[in-house]
């Protein structure tokens, strides 16, 4: 029977087996930091492909984006998270461990990513029941304050030139201030999307759970652009379309649960928004955020028209965002630089957006706890991870059963042949078993192993991981037969 797993079982496998290290182990470590292994940096590929391909490749209507991470500082101004994107956190007066303060009530265990300071304050009238999850000390905290969630750095050697800009902590804004350039460069007409997958920063208050929440993550987003009056029809498509993309790539569905955000807990920018939850093996076994799908409105493309207004005011402040109010919006402002002009209905309008953001490094967190798996197998424990084919890291295994009578050099000539079309591993050290074994724990799909037969009638037998079951099959036919598998 299936096993519950553990995180710490999970950290442990991704050590092991090179999926995942602490980033600077050699001096410490960094907390909330991690570098991805040899396997693990497949794992996230995979995952950033399927994404991708779904999302990108097999729509007609939707584009890619590649933005940098550094971007003018009055994006962030017109966006709202220079002066929004902020947790409200206590700092507890005996262990003087700060927390946020919505992560109090729960003991730490939130649903939320950030909710907006404004409904935390609200909330946050009183914390003489709360409870310091650092030390267990009950109501003694500090008023509670504004922590800033976006990483500074400075741009320029010269003091004179040199500028604070932030580390992104959404990939969006990129894509909302390309809108103009992909529509003056592409064809696309509306409804259609811009897509990107990239790091973002934020200076967490708390982090936790492996790589759930850390400070440098990576986020797949998606900016769909639609007509107003069809945004809650593209908001139904879309919460649906991407609850479906993780179960097409095997999470199990009583894993996944979708939770609509209430009213206070809105972001600022949104007018709906719903999450998909996955039951992740931490803290109580709760749910928590795998992806959120906003319903952004028109608020993004409204205040970089806004923003782009402000540049001249910016420069006379001597490119200081300190004390500049956004101008107002323009009057016409529904034909402004980022309005879209309809060409049947002949009319500029500014296009709704619903974003499904999705975070890579929580779905590949998901993705390795939903298929870990311990079974026992003729009184050995056998460890292994039951990927969907699209996601394992190593597809095919190619191994000789013994290291002579020519099994070796058979065996490379397929994997020099296989490699061309899969992600393959050779491998020709110890018993056959412990080898089987190996790729069950990296979550390979199939083995192909050359024995004593193959010279007599071309074939090799090819091992399924999950039953175990072995099958022979000719060389020549060896490829459909791997293809037919792996990309059913
Ligand atoms: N553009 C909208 C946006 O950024 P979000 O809910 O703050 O929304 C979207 O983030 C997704 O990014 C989350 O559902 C989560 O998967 C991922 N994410 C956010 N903060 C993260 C963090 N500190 N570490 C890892 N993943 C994170």
């Amino acid at each position: 029977m299936a096993k519950i797993t553990k995180l710490d079982d999970i950290v442990s496998l991704c050590k092991r087996r090179g999926f995942i290290f602490q980033s600077s182990e050699i001096y410490g470590g960094l907390a909330s930091c991690y570098d991805y292994g040899p396997l693990g940096v497949e794992l996230k590929n995979n995952v950033k492909k399927a994404w991708w391909k779904s999302v990108v490749q097999m729509r007609d209507n939707i584009v890619g984006l590649d933005c940098s991470i550094l971007m003018h500082p009055l994006v962030w101004k017109a966006s709202g998270h220079t002066d929004k994107f902020a947790d409200l956190i206590a700092e507890c007066k005996k262990c003087n461990v700060r927390t946020r303060v919505d992560h109090l009530k729960e003991h730490a265990e939130e649903h939320t990513e950030h909710i907006s300071i404004d409904s935390a304050t609200a909330d946050a009238q009183d914390l003489s029941n709360k409870v310091c999850p650092n030390c267990g000390t009950i109501g003694q905290f500090t008023k509670p304050m504004p922590f800033k969630l976006m990483f500074e750095t400075q741009m320029g050697a010269n003091v004179d030139d040199s500028m604070t800009l932030y580390m992104r902590p959404e990939t969006a804004q990129g894509i909302f201030a390309n809108f103009r350039n992909v529509l003056d460069t592409t064809r696309v007409k509306i409804p259609f999307g811009i897509a990107q997958i990239g790091k973002s920063f934020r200076n967490e208050v708390t982090t936790k759970a492996f790589i759930f929440r850390t400070r440098e993550f990576e986020q797949a987003e998606l900016e769909f652009f639609c007509e107003p009056g069809t945004d809650e029809k593209w908001y139904e498509h879309w919460r649906q379309a991407r609850f479906d993309w993780y179960i097409n790539l095997g999470l199990k569905k009583e894993n996944l649960r979708f939770r609509e955000h209430e009213g206070n807990e809105l972001a600022h920018y949104a007018k709906a928004c719903v999450d998909i939850e996955y039951r992740f093996p931490f803290g109580s076994g709760d749910w928590q955020e795998l992806e959120g799908i906003a319903n952004r409105t028109d608020y993004d493309l409204r205040q970089h028209q806004r923003g782009m207004r402000t540049v001249n005011k910016w420069l006379e402040n001597d490119r200081n965002l300190t004390n500049i109010e956004l101008a107002d919006e323009a009057e016409d402002f529904q034909k402004g630089p980022l309005s879209y002009f309809d060409d049947e209905q002949k009319k500029h309008y500014i296009p709704y957006v619903i974003e499904p953001s999705a975070g890579i490094d929580r779905s590949a967190l998901a993705f390795l706890v939903d298929v870990y798996d311990e079974e026992i197998v003729r009184g050995e424990q056998r460890n292994l991870l039951r990927f969907h084919p699209a996601l394992a890291p190593i597809k095919v295994g190619v191994f000789p059963l013994v290291k002579k009578d020519g099994m070796p050099e058979i065996a490379r000539n397929i994997y020099d042949d296989l490699k061309k079309h899969f992600n393959c591993f050779y491998d020709e050290k110890s018993a056959i078993g412990r080898r089987y074994r190996r790729q069950d724990e990296a979550g390979t799909p199939f083995c192909v192993t050359v024995d004593g037969q193959t010279k007599e009638d071309n074939t090799v037998t090819v091992r399924d991981r999950d039953s175990m079951e072995q099958v022979r099959v000719s060389t020549d036919q060896l490829l459909s037969h791997l293809r037919e598998k792996l990309e059913a």
